[in-house]
Order: structure tokens, then C-alpha cells, then sequence
């Protein structure tokens, strides 16, 4: 028997800091899945690893705002994520985390590893420190005004406002965003991994890869363009995998305080994930054909926004180490937006996985998103297409074919196959349509072409359909039941065929049919290569049949819809209040703002829309023009103490000099003057 090819398959761990939503699982955990079901129906030896990212100042930060520890954090959203994976059919051969004992000691193996072989640079420099806090600041713990748009809550790294990419020595009066505290700057020393030096051979590695999906190049051609930098591969945090001791104690450096950095610790997660898998398996070493086998081809699936780690750092990481292999493939999705929109997660912009798995079925969601997956450029989900796609593909072509073909078998041959005679051109070409889809999913699904192999698996339910229609069985079950036998046992067929090319996609749905079909095991234990040898015999009894897919109401499509509309409509407000430009404390003060009281007003012959108005700023007595004619009388404003601008310029208004401006709000088209609650003294400063 030839040897089996060997996959080991990884989709991006997710953080546990949240919920998993659609653009997650679109992105990285979809694919994977599909691919790694699909290698193991071509019985090719197979491993699919994922986990819980642990690690990370973002862990940190939302449990200091929720008062909580990290662990209790990722306790919390690795068993949600954990369910939603599950339960939305992710058919993971492990699913660990990187908190647990195995991961720490692997990274710090590999750490070590690479510390032992000189690979890494130490680089002593100034960081800033929180004084109260006593601890070193992570970029995302430092905040600050954006130099760029004035934002006062933009982090270290990022400006949430205007997007602008920061360090924290860019932050205008910077803060600890732990105590508020100003941070000051302190000596600390870091591990670099020198990705320069490993430039020629990552391009050289990458060259050998033209197959690679072109977007994925493209960004990793331009980091080579920009010249890859050096990157730490340590923090001062209080949360991580800890620095090896006797890695710190050997540069003459207190370990203490000091883990990994988690873009270092969370790849190395999927290695750890496969031996914990290998142990499960009661193997210890049995993970490691599928690292250190030249054979092996690891296959990452990541959102667009990993790819520098997957295919330069990491990368780096496993040649410097010697023992690993490195990906043979990286399909790297784009993103997925949302009814037009961006995704949010921190405004609720986005379709929760587990809220989604409380309503609709997963498989309804599989389709959409893998018809429609953000495979070279961003998709865009929709409820209405998503609503479409279940009401007028699933459940009109794949239910429509499978319920029809079933229910007909029940009823006019007992529910029992029946036999298939001579065939015709149309049966022929049925058969060869059988055959043609197990090939061209399988090519279009070896090239990560996700979309199209979703398309060509739908097209043969299409095909079948139609070929339903075309033979009339309701006509030639009394004409020429022969010809009507062969019609039906060739339709079971196919809905036998389309359970085993159907299962990437649509794992729950090929159970039932497999279930109605009563095949014995399941069929994700079928060969796909025998999709299309028409299996089923003569005489083989249907189990309990049901409706494969219930069509979606709209209303209940609506409900969700609005849901979105009404934070998009939030997002809107808020975005065009924050869009204002920003003063800073110091140009709002350079504005002499001082009550004053109106002493006399007068109308201007010829304008109606202005009143002359003798006013006493207490220390000295001023005249103004102000367009309020229109909606106070003059005696109305006399003696009322009103707010002016007293440092503006002097101007003349229709030849009348005018000393400063007073203040009044509009409302539906009405001006208000803004008065002092309790009658202030004029001359008092406003602030
Ligand atoms: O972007 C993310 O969600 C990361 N947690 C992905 C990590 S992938 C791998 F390297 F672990
Ligand atoms: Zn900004």
C-alpha cells in the first residue's frame, strides 16, 4: 500500500478574551475544518489542531477591568469558544490551551532551543515603567493623545480613532492605563529575535512557493520590501509563559517578571496542542511525525491579519530551531464585513457564534459563509443573503432533491431501494455528473478553493434535480415502472454520493441523510475516492425520513437585521460626534469667556435680524451687535446677565462697532441665550 500522505492542519488559536463571531470562524476555523474533513474522507493521515491563545495583554486588560484574574478570563472564554466550536461542527483532533503545563514547557523548550544555539540578540534599552504599579507598560497599557487626530484615549501602538500606528514615545502626555499614573522611562532587557539575518533564506523558502495564494505574497513581499526588523521576543508582564531561568541567569538577567512574547508562545501552541493530542492518544511521541517528518505538509489556516506571524516569524522560529518542518501552505482568508459594515466587537458589531447557535442551525451557516467565503478579497455577510441561500438553496435544491427522492421511494416502493435496469443517455450522464463533482471538488478543495467547491458539490444537487424533473418518475411509475426504478435507485445514489461530497461542508446534514439512508457507521468514515461507485443495493431499506432544511421566515431574519441597523446607526452618532475636531484644554482657555449684564438694547433701523446691545463686562462697558431680533425683544435682554466672548476681535456690523459675541444655543431653528443660572456678577470668567 502506498504511504499515506501526511497532513497536519492548524487554524489560528483565538484569544480568549471574547466570544468567537462570524469573521472569526469565515476566516480561519471554516476552512480549516472543511480542508481537514475533506483529507481525512481521502483517508490521507490526518491532523486538525487548534486551541486557545491564552497570552496577551488584551487577556489582561479585560480582566483588570472586570476585576478578575487572567485565568479566570480565559477559563470563561475557552469553554465558550470551546462549545461554539463544537457545536457549530469544527472537527478539531485537539483543541488545547496555551495556559496549560505541556505549553509552558514546550515554548520554553523551544525557547531555550534557540537560546542554546545563539540564535537570539539582547538589547538593553529604556521602556516605560508604571511607578505605582510597579511594572513595566505593554504598548496597549499605555495611553495617551494621539499626535496625529488629538484622540486623548489612543493606546500605545494604535489610535482607535483615526487608525494611525504608534509607539508609545509618540503619545502625547502619556499614562499608565492602569493607575493613570505618568509613566517614566527604566532600563530593561530584551530577547530579539534578528529576523534580518533570516531574510535570505525566508525569501528563498517563499520563492519556492509561487502556488501560495497571491495576496498572501503580496504582503509578505512587501515586508521583505521594508526589510524585516528585529522583533523582542520577551515583555515584562505579570502574565505568560515565564522566561527560562537559567536562559536569564546564563545573560546575567533577573528573570523575574519577564514570560515570552505571546505572538512567540501561541504558535508553538499548535506543536504543544499535538502532543497533548499525542498523549490522549496514549502515544506520547506520536505527535512528532507530523512536525519533523520532511513529508508532513502543515498547513496553516489564518484571517489576513496573522500572516506575518505565519509565514515570517514563526517560519523563523522553526528553521532556527532545525527539527520542525515549515508550512507547505498558508491560505490566509481576507476579511469578512458585516451588512456593509466593518465588523466591532468592542461596539457589538458582529454576529456572536454562540447567540447564532441558540437560533439557526449550523449548517445553514456553513453554506453561507463557505459560499461566500472572504477568499482572495473581504465578503460580506448579509441576513438577507444568508435567509436566501438556506430558503432557495438548501432547502429548494439539496432538501428539495433529497426530500423528493425519498419520500417517493417510501411511497411507491415500500422504502426500500429499487433496482436499476438498463440506463439511458440522461441516466448516463447522471452518473457521470457523480463522478465529475468528486473529482472537481476535490481539485477545486486541494487548491483551498472554498467557493468553488461548495459551488460544484450544490451543482450536482442542481443537476439532479433537474434530472428528477426530466424523468418524470410520477409518470412512468405506471408507463414503465422499469424505467422508474432505475430513475429512483440512480436519485438514492446520488443523495448518497452528495452525503459523502456534501460532508466538509454540511457535516450535519450528510449524518442525516447517511441516518435516513441507514448506512452503517458514519459518513465521515466513507472513501471519497468510491463516492461515485453507486453503493447502494437493491432491496436496502430507508429509515425515518425528515425535512432536511426548514425554510427561514422573514421575520425572524428582520429581527436580527435590525439588530445590526441599531448599533449601526449608534456607530453613526458616535463616529460624527468624535469626527469634530478636538481642541486641547489650552486652546479651549485661550477663549475669554465672561458673564455680562445687558444694560440697554435697541433695534437697528434696517436690520431685522439685529439688536445693539450696551452691555457691562463689570470692569468696563462694551457695545455689541447680536442676530438675536428675531427672537427676543430689546426689552426682553435688558438686565439679564448673558455668557460673551470678550477677547474677540472688534468688528462693525452695518457700521455699528461691535465689541465681543454672546452666547446662545439653537433649537428646531430657535436661538436661546445662555444665561447664569443664579444672577453671577458681570465680569466673571466662564470656565
Ligand atoms: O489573532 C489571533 O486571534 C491570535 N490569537 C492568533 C494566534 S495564531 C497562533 F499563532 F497561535
Ligand atoms: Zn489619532
Amino acid at each position: 500500500m502506498p504511504k499515506k500522505e501526511r497532513y497536519m492542519i492548524t487554524s489560528a488559536l483565538p484569544y480568549a478574551n471574547g466570544p468567537i463571531h462570524l469573521g472569526h470562524l469565515a476566516g480561519a476555523y471554516l476552512p480549516g475544518d472543511i480542508f481537514a474533513r475533506y483529507c481525512r474522507l481521502k483517508q490521507r493521515d490526518t491532523l486538525f489542531i487548534c486551541g486557545s491563545d491564552e497570552h496577551g495583554v488584551p487577556i489582561m486588560l479585560r480582566a483588570r477591568a472586570e476585576g478578575v484574574t487572567p485565568q479566570e478570563i480565559v477559563d470563561r472564554f475557552h469553554t465558550i469558544i470551546e462549545k461554539s466550536f463544537r457545536e457549530v461542527g469544527m472537527s478539531f483532533d485537539y483543541y488545547g490551551r496555551t495556559s496549560s503545563p505541556v505549553h509552558h514547557q514546550t515554548s520554553q523548550e523551544f525557547f531555550h532551543t534557540l537560546a542554546e544555539k545563539g540564535v537570539f540578540v539582547l538589547k538593553t534599552d529604556q521602556q516605560l515603567y508604571d511607578p505605582q504599579a510597579k511594572m513595566f507598560l505593554a504598548d496597549r497599557f499605555i495611553r495617551g493623545t494621539c499626535p496625529v487626530c488629538s484622540y486623548e484615549d489612543a493606546y500605545g501602538d494604535q489610535c482607535e480613532r483615526c487608525g494611525a500606528s504608534l509607539s508609545p514615545a509618540d503619545l502625547i502626555n502619556p499614562r499608565s492605563a492602569i493607575t493613570n499614573a505618568a509613566p517614566v522611562l527604566k532600563e530593561t532587557t530584551h530577547w530579539y529575535l534578528p529576523l534580518a539575518d533570516f531574510q535570505p533564506r525566508l525569501q528563498e523558502w517563499i520563492a519556492g512557493h509561487p502556488e501560495w495564494r497571491s495576496n498572501v505574497l503580496g504582503q509578505i513581499q512587501s515586508w521583505f520590501k521594508d526589510g524585516l526588523k528585529d522583533r523582542a521576543v520577551t515583555r515584562d508582564l505579570p502574565w505568560g509563559v515565564p522566561l527560562p531561568e537559567d536562559v536569564a541567569k546564563k545573560a546575567g538577567v533577573d528573570a523575574a517578571g519577564k514570560v515570552l512574547y505571546v505572538w512567540f508562545d501561541a504558535p508553538i501552541g499548535y506543536i504543544s496542542a499535538t502532543k497533548e493530542w499525542a498523549m490522549e492518544q496514549g502515544d506520547p511521541d506520536s505527535w512528532k511525525p507530523y512536525w519533523q517528518d520532511k513529508d508532513s505538509k502543515l498547513i496553516h489556516f489564518i484571517g489576513k491579519d496573522n500572516i506575518v506571524f505565519h509565514c515570517l516569524i514563526f517560519p523563523a522560529m522553526l528553521m532556527a530551531h532545525g527539527d520542525y518542518v515549515l508550512p507547505e501552505n498558508v491560505p490566509s482568508n481576507e476579511f469578512l464585513n458585516l451588512e456593509g459594515n466593518k465588523l466591532s466587537t468592542s461596539r457589538n458589531y458582529a454576529v456572536w457564534l454562540d447567540e447564532y447557535l441558540g437560533k439557526f442551525e449550523p449548517d445553514s451557516l456553513r453554506y453561507a459563509l463557505a459560499i461566500n467565503m472572504p477568499e482572495t478579497r473581504d465578503a460580506d455577510f448579509s441576513w438577507q443573503e444568508f435567509q436566501a441561500r438556506h430558503n432557495n438553496e438548501l432547502a429548494d435544491i439539496l432538501g428539495n432533491f433529497v426530500n423528493r427522492v425519498f419520500t417517493f421511494i417510501e411511497k411507491y416502493f415500500n422504502g426500500t431501494i429499487p433496482p436499476r435496469g438498463a440506463v439511458d443517455d440522461l441516466d448516463r450522464e447522471l452518473i457521470a455528473a457523480i463522478a465529475a463533482a468528486r473529482d472537481g471538488v476535490g481539485e477545486a478543495l486541494d487548491q483551498f478553493q472554498f467557493k468553488e467547491a461548495i459551488k460544484r458539490m450544490m451543482d450536482l444537487a442542481r443537476f439532479a434535480n433537474k434530472y428528477f424533473n426530466d424523468k418524470e418518475p410520477w409518470k412512468t411509475r405506471k408507463a414503465a415502472p422499469e424505467t422508474c426504478a432505475s430513475t429512483l435507485n440512480l436519485c438514492a445514489q446520488t443523495a448518497c454520493a452528495l452525503a459523502v461530497l456534501m460532508n466538509p461542508f454540511l457535516p450535519f446534514t450528510s449524518r442525516k441523510i447517511w441516518k435516513m439512508l441507514q448506512l452503517a457507521g458514519e459518513p465521515e468514515q466513507a472513501f471519497w475516492d468510491e463516492a461515485a461507485i453507486l453503493p447502494l443495493a437493491a432491496g436496502h431499506q430507508l429509515g425515518r425520513l425528515e425535512i432536511l432544511f426548514q425554510k427561514i421566515e422573514d421575520k425572524v431574519i428582520q429581527a436580527e437585521a435590525e439588530r445590526l441597523r441599531a448599533v449601526q446607526e449608534q456607530m453613526k452618532k458616535e463616529k460624527a460626534l468624535s469626527s469634530q475636531e478636538l481642541i486641547t484644554i489650552d486652546e479651549f482657555r485661550r477663549i475669554d469667556l465672561r458673564t455680562a449684564r445687558v444694560t440697554a438694547a435697541e433695534a437697528i433701523p434696517g436690520a431685522k435680524k439685529l439688536l445693539k446691545l450696551q452691555i457691562d463686562l463689570g470692569s468696563e462697558k462694551r457695545q455689541l451687535v447680536a442676530g438675536v431680533a428675531e427672537h427676543y425683544k430689546p426689552e426682553d435682554l435688558v438686565n439679564k446677565t448673558i455668557i460673551v466672548v470678550a477677547n474677540l476681535q472688534p468688528a462693525t456690523i452695518r457700521g455699528i462697532e461691535s465689541r465681543g459675541m454672546l452666547l446662545a444655543a439653537e433649537s428646531e431653528g430657535r436661538l436661546i441665550l445662555l444665561t447664569t443660572e443664579q444672577g453671577a456678577p458681570p465680569g466673571k470668567k466662564v470656565s
